[in-house]
């Protein structure tokens, strides 16, 4: 025997076959009301919940590469007087109509997904098709998909019809980005008002960055752009009240692949391990200098939150040892989690007199979709609230929630875990505040849209924020799946059109 065959193997914590079920297309838009409830509503929650994912992994029966290039699918739960009511439509991109109408897959993806044909189908094609996935918005009465590389689309926020590309009243040319991460400044109270901030790129040999600062009622009231050098893969940033951060992951883009048809844009991008990451630290008043800092070499797609200090700046950053990315032989079904890098909640703190960077690893567990109480947006904080693998260390998908105390000890942080394992997969926590509670910031529900494999189902778990170990208060199960999703957010309108 070797020492290998003698190492204990560890049951996993799921079954591939379930986990593989949230990755089905829902081709079907249901709208209803929520009969199947586990639990009680709380009377005081009421509002809408909005979702955006990939809700297409199919293009008539041909799978896409990667669940990343499929089109963006709005989920709206509205909550109000203990009930709620679910609605799903499709967001009714060009891409999509042109593509359900030819009954076959058009455009190469970003992440892999090739037209049928080979390379010689997809070679000099450089044309990205706007699939609106990644995120959805409500602000100023406007309800937008988003996707990192385009402009957003408008829907109409009780219905979710589609009303088509939106240049935010010319703000944004017709080929231009519009981020898929926007942050909402909550104000002091005072004097600042609450904020939408954005950003969007145009890449050439450097990348042009710009951020983009909205009113309530999503008027532009400033813009600042900045050149950043190289390639700015920047999927998110972090603000406080004085500065927009940027991490620029050491990456750079190989395009022969790409324009030869022989592999995706996201696959010709090669991660640099002796290079550092960028920090971009861009003031807010357009005016005092950029400063840029550097750190080892890291991936981050997600920003927790940051606040500002005496010394400078502490980020709290969900990082990667390298870049994720599939091959073009891979099948993302069946991949190896194992293999795969592993992402973790790290804690960054920036110097600016002495311009060192630290940066400490706070929880080892896997982990991805990080939320806090929205008034605590770039203020000193306490909690993070997750979605965590179920095993503590290894790479696994996440099946958990987990709320992290930031000011506990690094060495053993204070967690509250609600899991969902071994049949549940869970989705972003969306966290909402209770009313009339503004005084504590745990004070709140969590909202997490869960697939469970074994009944190939999706449902709305509801958690008190403010203890996550008495499990869900209520459970609102939907009458069929919803594949995984990315990114949403929680408005007090109740939108209801019935
Ligand atoms: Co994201």
């Amino acid at each position: 025997m070797t020492a290998l065959d003698t190492q204990p193997t560890q049951p996993k914590s799921y079954s591939l076959a379930h986990w593989q079920g949230g990755h089905k297309s829902l081709k079907e838009e249901y709208e209803y009301w929520i009969d199947d409830i586990d639990g009680t509503i709380p009377a005081e929650l009421s509002g809408t919940l909005f979702r955006n994912g990939p809700g297409l992994l199919d293009v008539n029966g041909d799978r896409l590469h990667h669940p990343f290039d499929g089109d963006g699918m709005i989920c709206a739960i509205s909550i109000t007087a203990g009930k709620a009511h679910f609605r799903n439509r499709y967001v009714k991109t060009a891409g999509y109509l042109a593509e359900q109408k030819a009954g076959k897959i058009l455009y190469r993806g970003v992440f892999g997904t090739q037209k049928p044909g080979g390379w010689l189908a997809n070679v000099f094609d450089l044309r990205f098709k706007n699939i609106a996935n990644t995120n959805v918005m409500y602000w100023g009465k406007k309800l937008l998909a988003l996707w990192e590389a385009g402009l957003p689309y408008r829907l109409n926020p009780a219905t979710l019809e589609t009303l088509g590309e939106d240049q935010l009243q010319g703000l944004l040319g017709k080929g231009a980005s519009f981020s898929a991460h926007p942050r909402f400044d909550p104000g002091d109270g005072v004097r600042r008002e609450p904020r939408m901030v954005n950003f969007g790129t145009a890449t050439g040999l450097s990348t042009r960055l710009t951020v983009y600062e909205f009113d309530l009622d999503g008027n532009c009231l400033e813009q600042y752009s900045h050149n950043i050098p190289g390639l700015g893969f920047f999927h998110d940033f972090a603000l406080t009240p004085n500065y927009a951060i940027f991490f620029q992951n050491p990456v750079v883009l190989n395009p022969v692949p790409f324009v030869l048809g022989l592999k995706s844009a996201g696959q010709s991008i090669q991660f640099k391990p002796d290079q550092p990451t960028t920090v971009w630290v861009i003031p807010r008043n357009g005016k005092d200098p950029v400063q840029q800092f550097e750190t080892d070499a890291c991936f981050v797609f997600h920003h927790a939150n940051a606040f500002e200090t005496t010394a400078g700046l502490t980020i709290d950053s969900i990082c990667y040892d390298h870049f994720p990315t599939l091959g073009p032989n891979d099948d993302y079904r069946s991949v190896d989690f194992e293999t795969f890098p592993i992402s973790q909640l790290w804690r960054i703190t920036v110097n600016f007199a002495d311009r060192s960077v630290r940066r400490t690893q706070v929880s080892p567990r896997c982990c991805e979709f990080p939320s806090v109480n929205p008034q605590y947006v770039g203020k000193p904080y306490q909690y993070i609230f997750m979605g965590v693998a179920a095993p503590k260390t290894e790479n696994s998908p996440l099946q958990a929630l987990q709320k992290l105390d930031v000011t506990s000890d690094p060495a053993d942080p204070s967690v509250q875990t609600w899991s969902a394992a071994p049949n549940g997969f869970i989705g972003e926590p969306v966290f909402v505040p209770k009313p009339n509670r503004s005084e504590t910031e745990d004070a709140g529900w969590l909202l997490s849209l869960v697939y469970d494999g074994a009944e190939h189902r999706s449902e709305l778990v509801i958690l008190d924020a403010e203890d996550l170990t008495q499990g869900a208060i209520a459970r609102l199960k939907l009458n069929h799946h919803i594949p995984y999703g990315l990114h949403g957010c929680f408005t007090p309108e109740v939108f209801l059109c019935e």
